[in-house]
């Protein structure tokens, strides 16, 4: 019988590629709405284990991302109230929303230890990799 990859795996491999590829993506992550709670739960990630696998909605840049919709770049953490920190090697993030039929389900978080590194592109990019994603859980 045909094997199909789980969409987790799937996931996974997009972590790998991105962290493998582009030298200043650090650490390279999924989180995803967990069930009707008001709350992100961690799925496939690549780089440091992290101790905040569940993030309630509006707190750390990933928790704001939740309610905003929009894309979060910061160029510099020290910088941010509102901000969970998970390693401190990290100087800045970027997170992108994943949107399914027009709804907020999750988002990519990518932390980097290098400083100010994200720009229009990457945001045009990681939409992208957020678009083929939806595709996926669809
Ligand atoms: N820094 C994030 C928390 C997630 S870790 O980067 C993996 C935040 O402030 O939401």
């Amino acid at each position: 019988t045909q094997h199909s990859t789980s969409v987790d795996e799937r996931l996974y491999k997009i972590c790998e590629l991105l962290e493998a590829n582009i030298e200043y993506y650090s650490w390279v992550g999924f989180y995803f709405r967990n069930g009707e709670k008001e709350e992100l739960k961690l799925g496939p990630y690549v780089g440091e284990p992290t101790d905040h696998t569940i993030i309630p909605f509006g707190k750390g840049i990933c928790g704001q991302v939740a309610v905003s919709n929009a894309n979060f770049v910061v160029p510099d953490v020290t910088a941010q109230d509102n901000y969970i920190a998970c390693s401190i090697t990290v100087k800045a993030e970027i997170v992108v929303p994943i949107f399914l039929n027009g709804e907020n389900i999750g988002q990519i978080d990518i932390d980097s230890n290098t400083p100010d590194p994200f720009t229009e592109a990457d945001e045009r990019f990681l939409e992208f990799v957020c678009a083929e994603v939806a595709n996926i859980l669809d």
